[in-house]
């Protein structure tokens, strides 16, 4: 696939990369495009004829796409073999990493550190090394590299060793475990994580509060952040995409069949509905946001037959067992919530399990409160983007632990996400809250929401980095 042979300037390392590929039933392969904040933000970078951004194949579309030598300039896709992919992405990353930092660890989801995750860690090493060594073979001398998330921990310490001439930073998109938290990963893994960023010249965090813990690991366990600096940058929504793709045909057409199912209230009026958009990710707390919904409807019976809660979700991680349990579960609750409480003519929960971007646009466009109440959450999107799409202007319930509250908190209803009463009265108060007041909030979130869009979010890191 696209090489640079040791020319770009400017260089992007990710798990997920811009493109992916499909095999169609005729064995020509289909190209798809992906969507969200990093996409978008690394976008910036797009049309740039020095840049490169290196990603992992993920799908067979993808392997076959890497063995024909088929790919878009400017990506370039690592074909590594998928049963150490598999280690590194769902054994590591996902079930490790992603648990430490965003403190999902809970009885009976108890980590383990026993001979199958030193097999994975080996994996995880290796799969970090294929992305060094490519980096190392792309990028001009003196080139800038930004790798991305987690799953890339290992790569700026390995990058270093390869390439001392290169401007490399790393950016995290997840939040930072504290170090009391941090040290339940064995020491040497600990250390290794440590000292892989610690390679970079600069790390980026999305808050305050996950630079901080990252800074209070270093100290504790690494000796300090030596020579590397420390940085925030507060991902912004993309208004002026978000804007004009929220009016596209497909979107009329997602609104309409919304309407349809969320149905008119008693009185002819129309219904509130309260949305809420995630991946089917434990951190996101789907269920105790059913179940604040669920409380919502048993001690508020006036918004009985009045509210619609539409509830988005897509299928993420599913190569999972724990994962796929929860959009189980997800599901199971949702059809309870619905036999509890449903009439002929009303039906509570709208959910959709399925990736439809267009629909969660309509369902933005349609939002009277969104409710997002993650357990922890580096950033939170989706936070952003309703008061940017919603056409009457919305409620936000937030919750405190999402990134985006540090920027949003003050016009948002905030919530402690464990607590499922407490959401169900910030969701009566969203609800009641006056049509000017929820307007005037909605704008000053807007504001707050886009002010660092993608681009201008990508740029600033590496005048930082190069400065
Ligand atoms: C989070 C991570 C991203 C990741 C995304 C989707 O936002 O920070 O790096 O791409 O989740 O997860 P997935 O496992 O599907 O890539």
């Amino acid at each position: 696939m696209a090489s640079t042979n040791g020319a770009a300037q400017v260089l992007v390392a990710s798990n997920r990369g811009p493109v992916s590929y499909t095999v169609g039933e005729d064995g020509a392969l289909e190209a798809k495009r992906g969507g969200g904040g990093l996409v978008s933000g690394l976008s910036a970078i797009g049309s740039d004829a020095d840049a490169l951004w290196v990603c992992s194949a993920l799908s067979d579309g993808d392997r076959e796409a890497v063995r024909r030598g088929i790919g878009e300039d400017g990506v370039r896709m690592l074909d590594i073999p998928a049963d150490v992919h598999a280690d590194a992405y769902n054994g590591i990353a996902n079930s490790v990493l992603w648990f430490v930092h965003h403190m999902l660890y809970q009885t009976p989801l108890e980590p383990v550190f026993d001979a199958e995750f030193r097999r994975q860690w080996a994996s995880y090493e290796a799969y970090n090394r294929a992305f060094a060594e490519a980096l190392a073979e792309e990028a001009a001398q003196g080139a800038a590299v930004a790798v991305q998330d987690y799953h890339l921990t290992l790569v700026p310490g390995m990058l270093r060793e390869l390439r001392p001439d290169l401007r490399i930073g790393h950016f995290s998109h997840t939040p930072w475990a504290p170090p009391e938290y941090f040290r339940m990963l064995p020491d040497d893994v600990a250390g290794q994580v440590l000292r892989g960023m610690l390679g970079a010249d600069r790390l980026g965090f999305l808050t305050e509060r996950w630079a901080e813990a990252f800074t209070a690991c270093a100290e504790r366990f690494a000796g300090g952040l030596g020579g590397t600096r420390v940085g925030v940058h507060g991902l912004g929504a993309d208004a002026d995409f978000l804007r004009k793709r929220a009016h596209e045909p497909d979107v009329e057409e997602r609104m309409a069949a919304l309407r349809q199912e969320i149905g008119p209230a008693p009185d002819g009026g129309a219904r509130r509905t309260i949305v809420r958009v995630d991946r089917t990710e434990l951190s996101k707390n789907i269920v105790r946001g059913l179940l604040a919904y669920r409380r919502l409807l048993e001690a508020h019976a006036e918004w009985r037959e009045r509210v619609v809660h539409v509830a988005l979700a897509y299928p993420s991680r599913q190569d999972l067992a724990v994962y796929r349990d929860y959009t189980a579960e997800v599901q199971r609750l949702a059809d309870e919530i619905n036999a509890e409480y449903g009439t002929p003519g009303w039906k509570p929960v709208v959910l959709h399990v399925k990736d439809d971007f267009a629909r969660s646009l309509a369902a933005y466009r349609l939002a009277d409160v969104a409710l997002v109440n993650p357990i922890r959450d580096g950033m939170n999107l989706v936070a952003k983007e309703v008061p940017v799409v919603s056409e009457a202007g919305c409620a936000l319930v937030l919750s405190r632990e999402a990134g985006a509250h540090e920027e949003l908190g003050e016009d948002a209803i905030t919530v402690n996400p464990y607590d499922i009463t407490g959401t169900a009265t910030a969701l009566h108060e969203a609800l009641s809250m006056r049509p000017e007041e929820r307007a005037e909030r909605s704008k000053r979130l807007a504001a707050a929401a886009t002010a660092l869009p993608p681009a201008q979010w990508f740029v600033d890191q590496l005048d930082a980095l190069r400065g």
